[in-house]
This record gives C-alpha cells, structure tokens and sequence, in this order.
C-alpha cells in the first residue's frame, strides 16, 4: 500500500526593507513595473497536505524569485500570521528575509495579524519587527502602492473607517499627478459587492466599508484577500466603478460562499467544521503576478501547489472608460458560454444499496478543459422518485476546479431513498457566471429492504468513458503501461501519461487479483472510472 501511495504521490528580506521605496520614473522599459502579490499565509498554523505555512511562503518567494530574479515588490495582504503572535511575526519575517528577492517587501495586518494584540499594539509590534507602518504609501518606478491594515480582529472588519480620510487623501494626490495610471491599493477584504465572496468582504455598513472612496477613481486597482477562495475561479476578477482582484490563499482554499455547496466528502465538508472549505483545502497555494506597462494591468495567476500557472491571464487598461472595462459582470454573463457534458458521457452507479446510491459522473467541460475559467463551477443533482416525480434529495456538487489537473470525475452519494423504489438522478453542470448546461440522467431501482451494501456493475463502454474525459476513442488493439493493484478488493488500473495525465480505472471485469505492472489491452476490458479523491478515501 505504501508503494502505491508513493507511485500516486508521484503521478499526481528585509534587506529590501518595505521602507525602501523608490520613485525612478518609469522608463521604457518592458514592464514599467512588476510585482507579487499573494494573501492568508497563516504562519504557525498547521500543515495541511503534508505541506507547512512555512514551507509554503518559502516556496512562495522562491517561484516570485524564478519568474522574475528581482521583482519591483512583494505584497502580502493580510493574515501573514495564524495568530499574530511575536514569535509568527518574527517567523514570517525571517523566511522573507531569506528567500525574498524582491526590491521591496510589502505587508499589512488582516483580522487574524490583530488575535494576540490589536490597535495601536498591533502597529507597534510590526513596525518594531518589520521596521515600517503597515498602513502607508509606497511610489516604485512611479505607481502609487497603498497599504491599508485592519485595526481588529473581527472576521468582516469595521475598522477602514479609521484610514478613510488618509486614503482620500492619497488617492487625489496619485490622480492629479495622473489619472489615468495605475493606483494599486493592498487592503485585506475586499468591499461589499464587488468580487464573489459576499460574505466574506468587509462590513457593508456602516463606516467600515471604502467602496466609496474607491469609486471616485476608476484607476484604483485593489488587491484583497480573507476569502481563500482559489483565484482559479474567475469571479476572483470584479470590475465596475473600479478594479478589485482577491489573491485566494498561500496557505488553503476555500469554496464561494454565495453558492452554498451541500456539505460531503468532495464539497464544503461543513458538516466536519470546516464550512466552505473542501477536505482537501491545503491542495491550494495562489498568488498573483502583475506586470504594468503604462496603464495597461495584465495579471498572471500562479499556485504553487501544483506549480502551474492557469493559461488565461486577466489583461485591463486604466486609462479606459469604466464602461469599456472587459471584466464587468453583465458583459461576462453574456459572453459566458455553459458547460457541457462531453457526447458519450454517463452517470454510473458504483453501489446501489436498500436506501441509496454512490455515484460518479465525468467533469462538464467546455472548448478545452483544463482553463478553470470555461469549466464548470458546480453541479446540481437532483433524485427524484418515478413515475411521481418527487424530490427524494438534492446536491451541489463543487467540480473541483482549484485542482490542477482537474479531476476527471465527480462521486457523491445519497441516503436518502427507499428501498425497491424507482428514481431518476439528473447530473446539471453550471458555469461561473451562472448557464447552466444539459443534464445527464439515468434511471434506477433500490436494493431490497434489508440486502444490505450492493456493490452494482455498471460497466460503460470505454470508448464513452474516453470521451467523457475529452480524449478520443483508441482504436482496437491499443495497450497501455499500468500499474495494477488492489485496494479494498477492487482491481485497479492506474495509467500513466497516456493522455497527459493520470487517470484511475476500476477493474469491473477481472476475475484474478494481482500486483504489479503489465501491458493491457483497454479495449477488451470494460472499465468505470475513479477519481483521485475516491481512489484517496481508500488508503
Ligand atoms: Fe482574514
């Protein structure tokens, strides 16, 4: 078991101190300005997927590093420590030290920097470690850097209000120099009704929230974070009266709030104290590039779990109309095109039991694939009682899209139905910006009362498996190199690069268990899928 864990494992400074800031005027050079941004480092929590907050801004500063050998700045946004403590201060201060090479290093406190002492305390301990305010300006080759902290630790904070004539301030003095460039403000929330995460932006009410300051300059560019969410989803890009972006998290992701998930294994797991985040949260560490040319923003999405960058990079001019933004919400809404299950894809029943079904079904893509943006978001399912037609249960399912690459398939189960009883499950896809595409269905019956777990076959055939994974259908004959095991019972192929990625069958044919690696014949075989994460919940 512990060779194939390996094998799956195996598939699958302040020398640049925040107050060194400099104001050369921007030359001609290609970009005018490059810099990092990144959010909720959460130093001194704990390691999530065998991988440390520590480990995981290290290896933060070093990709920024290998991108670019000396980034203009480095900005993290917020929650840089789990509890604000001294000791994570000084820890987070000393891996940037180390491993950052940028001109400039940039922080500010978030809700969780202000938990071991707040207010005034709070700016005292940074500035005493960090040798700089939290809150303040910086001008690097020209643009304007605003660093607004928090002042508490409330979740949604209510304390901008005390930067708000400040930051007024700053901002008409940035714009009377140029109106039109670029002005990047590194706030932890982002302001109530702009990106995705309504409910986790900061307090609508009252005077904690800046959307009004903002407003006045469609040129300001605001980086937040709190959130989590991966900037694998596209929503984390909101335009309107100005420009705000989320970074997601350097230390876990967590799921759109706005959308509630139903709670399970694959989902939010709420119901195991982690609302919103997916039990696999820690396969997620995002942060952003930006490089600026004048006025033009284009912004490079990275996660260093995976290490991949996501293909599309968001590409905006501060110069233009606001009604000439590209990523206003009604022009994506339009443009949005809703996912689809691939021709050939299919619902299968990996069990079916006296008072429910597991099922799995393929990933809804669209165009191609593996672009986060044009997937789907999430999938509606819905049981429903035949020849009634009642609802016997509902589901929303998350479709995985902060994993990279994507999981082929989706498995949930229900416990929720009668025994000996007819259904029909309906699988729907839908997109980010809320199309919805056509539904895959099957109809079946319960198990008897009393017969207890029965595991069901329901082979398909391969040539609409490959196709519900987006890869043709092989000509007779094909081999393939596999590495065959047992888990749990079950024969199981796992087979390598074949398609570019790695992808997990479940055996429905073979009689003979065995171990070891072989050539097989996928055409003779009828196989089911499983995703890694099913694969997972085995070891
Ligand atoms: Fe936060």
């Amino acid at each position: 078991m512990k060779r194939l864990f390996y094998v799956l494992l195996a598939c699958l400074a302040l020398f640049a101190a925040c107050d060194s800031s400099s104001d050369s005027s921007s030359r001609s050079s290609t970009p005018s300005v490059i810099f990092g941004v990144m959010s909720d480092t959460h130093i001194g929590a704990s390691a999530l997927a065998s991988s440390t907050p520590e480990a995981r801004l290290q290896k933060a500063y070093q990709k920024f590093a290998s991108i670019h050998s000396s980034m203009d700045a480095i900005i993290t946004v917020g929650d840089f420590t789990e509890g604000g403590t001294l000791a994570q201060f000084n820890a987070y201060k000393a891996i940037m030290d180390e491993h950052s090479k940028a001109k400039n290093n940039l922080l500010l406190l978030g809700n969780h920097d202000n938990m071991n002492v707040n207010g005034q305390s709070a700016i005292d301990r940074f500035v005493d470690v960090f040798g700089c305010q939290p809150t303040k300006e910086t001008v690097i080759n020209g643009y304007h850097f605003i660093t607004v902290s928090t002042g508490d630790s409330v979740y949604n904070t209510t304390s901008y209000h005390l930067h708000k004539t400040w930051l007024e301030e700053r901002l008409a003095a940035a714009n009377a120099k140029n109106p039109h460039k670029p002005i990047f403000v590194f706030i932890h929330h982002t302001m109530a009704g702009t990106d995705l995460i309504g409910s986790h932006q900061a307090e609508a009410v009252g005077a904690g929230d800046l959307y009004d300051v903002f407003k006045q300059y469609p040129q300001v560019v605001t980086f937040s974070g709190h959130s989590h969410v991966s900037f694998s989803d596209p929503r984390n890009i909101w335009q309107g009266d100005y420009t705000a972006l989320n970074c997601g998290s350097v230390y876990y992701t967590a799921l759109d709030t706005t959308h509630h998930l139903t709670a399970g294994g694959i989902d939010n797991a709420a119901d195991a104290g982690e609302a919103f985040a997916p039990f696999n949260r820690g396969e997620s560490s995002t942060a952003l590039i930006v490089e600026v040319k004048g006025t033009k923003v284009t912004v490079r999405r990275i996660d260093n779990y995976w290490n991949i960058e996501i293909p599309t990079k968001f590409v905006f001019d501060t110069s233009k109309p606001k009604s000439k933004f590209p990523y206003l919400e009604s022009k994506r809404i339009e443009a949005s095109a809703p996912p689809q299950f691939a021709a050939g894809s299919a619902i299968t029943l990996d069990k079916i039991m006296d008072n429910g079904i597991e099922y799995t079904f393929p990933q809804a893509m669209t165009n191609n694939s593996r672009i986060p943006d044009e997937g789907a978001f999430a999938y509606e399912v819905s049981i429903k009682e035949q020849p009634s037609g009642a609802a016997a249960d509902t589901a929303r399912l998350q479709a995985l899209y902060f994993m990279f690459p994507r999981p082929t398939s989706v498995s949930y189960d229900t416990k929720k139905l009668q025994p000996d009883t007819s259904y029909e499950i309906s699988v729907t896809p839908v997109g980010y910006f809320g199309k919805k595409g056509s539904a895959l269905t099957l109809s079946f019956k319960t198990a008897e009362e009393g017969a207890g777990d029965t595991r069901d076959v329901h082979p398909i055939p391969i040539a609409a498996l490959l196709a519900g994974v987006g890869v043709p259908a092989l000509p007779p004959g094909t081999t393939m190199d596999a590495f065959v095991t047992m888990i749990t019972g079950y024969p199981l192929f796992m087979v390598n690069g074949l398609f570019g990625e790695t992808i997990f069958f479940k055996d429905n044919a073979l009689d003979e268990p065995f171990e070891g690696t072989d050539v097989i014949d996928i055409t003779t075989i009828i196989y089911s899928i499983i995703s890694l994460q099913e694969l997972m919940s085995y070891l």
